[in-house]
């Protein structure tokens, strides 16, 4: 287990806290602030222990330019909010004047440095450019798991240069997810959708080796379905034989229950406006795309994940980002909500789906990890976990 933030005396003390801001945005307003959050936590136990707070994200990719429109002002302004204190935004993130900023902070309070991506030293973990940030602190704390498979400046380099910690948000995390990795409590289903399984084809295969059922849907699922000579329409599908091949050969050599939708919401065209039909997968029409799984697919998927005390759920099933398609990702989400097992609910449209079904609150775990979550599972190691120390 890592080093928690109770074994850092941070009592009057600059603590650097590395935290993933980076959250979905429309202009200026944030979209969803799960992040900022999730955060919270964190934030609020060094505050009543007197620490000062330095906080540092990156927010989007700005490849070391300084970038107006990724600013963390908007984000400064709702942890201003969350927190019913003053949030100020440094105008960057090292140098001089930043340092002058650090030294002025008093017992409890809060300083957001600007993007750290503005500076190319930080995704480079260049040495030179951890010394100017290690110069803003007495010690570091990482709470940033979404961005723990990023070894950069602020999320590894850090860690060995100042008396390191992990955050509530890390360790929650792992808490949450290390059983998925290490074996959980069985029957183990995972449920993956999305569109593309090139992006996922190493997590496929580690769950197709590990869980006893492994359910399919999204537009992915459309890649299993052509590779078994199903008619698929205009579907959305990749050529991806051989990945397919390998992903139903570790599932029947481990005992893995593949499976796969058996009716579809299909439409000839991906609008709001589109006029679904529901079909058995025997009988897409030729100028048809699937778009979502249809209540026959839903049941099969109940009847899979009866019994199972460990579920995880990666990926809508469905274009759930309209209304005549959504049906299926948020019938699961209420399927899912309402089943004795363990949900984990792993990635950002999954996470969005539970939450738009009212009912996030019924879900074990809602990762704020992307990326950094399903490296996880596949068994890599974080670099940004890595570098910090044992407890
Ligand atoms: C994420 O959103 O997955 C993390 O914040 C990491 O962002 P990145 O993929 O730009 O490194």
């Amino acid at each position: 287990m890592k080093r928690g933030l109770a074994e850092l005396d941070v009592n009057g003390r600059r603590v650097f806290v590395r935290a993933d801001f980076n959250v979905p945005l429309d202009g200026s307003a944030i979209r969803d602030d799960s992040r900022i959050r999730a955060s919270l936590p964190t934030i609020r136990h060094l505050r009543d222990r007197g620490a000062r707070l330095v906080l540092a994200s990156h927010l989007g990719r700005p490849r070391g330019a300084a970038r107006p429109e990724l600013s963390l002002a908007p984000v400064a302004e709702s942890l201003g909010q969350c927190l019913g204190a003053a949030v100020p935004l440094a105008p960057d993130s090292v140098g001089p004047e930043i340092e002058r900023l650090t030294r002025e902070l008093a017992d409890g309070d809060v300083l957001l440095l600007e993007n750290v991506r503005f500076h190319p030293g930080e995704e480079a973990d260049d040495p030179a450019h951890v010394r100017s940030l290690a110069r803003l602190a007495d010690c570091y704390v990482n709470d940033a798991f979404g961005t723990a498979h990023r070894a950069h400046a602020s999320t590894t380099g850090l860690a060995h240069a100042l008396p390191a910690a992990a955050g509530h948000l890390m360790l929650a995390e792992l808490r949450a997810l290390d059983p998925i990795v290490q074996g959980p409590p069985r029957p183990f289903a995972a449920i993956v959708g999305g569109a593309k399984i090139s992006d996922k084809i190493t997590l496929l295969e580690r769950l197709a080796a590990t869980a006893d059922i492994l359910i399919l849907g999204g537009a992915m699922a459309n890649t299993f379905l052509a590779a078994d000579g199903v008619g698929i329409g205009r579907s959305r599908a990749e050529s991806a034989a051989g990945a397919v091949a390998r992903i139903q050969s570790a599932a029947a050599a481990a005992g893995c229950a593949l499976v796969l939708p058996v009716d579809a919401v299909v439409a000839t065209e991906v609008s709001a406006d589109a006029a679904p039909t529901t079909v058995g997968l025997h009988a897409v029409p030729a100028d048809a795309m699937i778009l979502d799984i249809g209540p026959a697919s839903l049941a099969a998927y109940a009847e899979a994940l009866a019994g199972a005390r460990t579920v995880l759920w990666n990926g809508p099933v469905g274009v759930y980002e309209l209304a005549p398609f959504a049906g299926g990702t948020l019938g699961l989400a209420r399927l899912l909500a309402d089943s004795p097992a363990r949900v984990v609910v792993a990635g950002g449209d999954a996470v969005a789906a539970a939450q738009a079904s009212g009912r996030a609150g019924d879900f074990a775990h809602l990762s704020t990890g992307g990326g950094a979550t399903l490296e996880l599972i596949e068994g890599r190691e974080l670099p940004g976990l890595a570098a910090l120390p044992e407890a």
